[in-house]
């Protein structure tokens, strides 16, 4: 049995331990956001919080998140809650996502909006060059780097606007 928290509900699951996350994420706990890229933790498409920090799930087993805590893209639709730990970040994200137009296919996105929401978290004000290199492991196909950098920077200054 693997004990996890994922979106701040208990999970307990008998499942092979060496399955994939991404897959216990996607097949048992009805989560879709994380997407399946390269399979090599190389693209970034698959990432999720894993307490706090954005990580990929494609390679990881499940037996490496247990007695963790996991956060993904749906944690940012549910009632608020400080479990939630980044869930203002994301929403903000969602929103200057949205503005900025800055999803095309939107396959990156969700792993996109997990590394922001990491940063946001921890770097109130980052520059364009460190967003750049946090998402560095990010790849976007669609070429929409350039929206999703101003997309981030946007989400920041939102989010400087509510705390003042
Ligand atoms: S699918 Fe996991 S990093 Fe590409
Ligand atoms: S929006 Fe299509 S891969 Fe990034």
């Amino acid at each position: 049995m693997t004990n996890f928290t994922l979106n701040n509900q208990k999970i307990a699951l008998s499942l092979n331990e060496q399955y994939p996350l991404i897959d216990v994420l996607r097949n048992h706990c009805s989560i879709d956001s994380p997407k399946w890229g390269c399979g090599l933790e190389q693209c970034g498409a698959c990432h999720v919080l894993i307490d706090g920090k954005s990580k990929p799930t494609c390679q990881s087993p499940l037996a490496s998140v247990e007695r963790q805590s996991i956060q993904t893209l749906e944690s940012a639709s549910l009632d608020d809650s400080k479990h939630l730990t980044h869930q203002k970040q994301l929403r903000a994200l969602q929103q200057a996502f949205l503005i900025e137009q800055a999803a095309q296919c939107g396959y990156c996105t969700s792993g996109m909006l997990m590394t922001s929401a990491e940063l946001l978290f921890k770097n109130k004000t980052p520059t364009e060059e460190q967003i750049k290199i946090a998402l560095d492991g990010h790849l976007c196909r669609c070429g929409a780097q350039q929206r999703i950098v101003r997309a981030v920077m946007l989400a920041a200054h939102n989010l400087s606007k509510e705390q003042a």
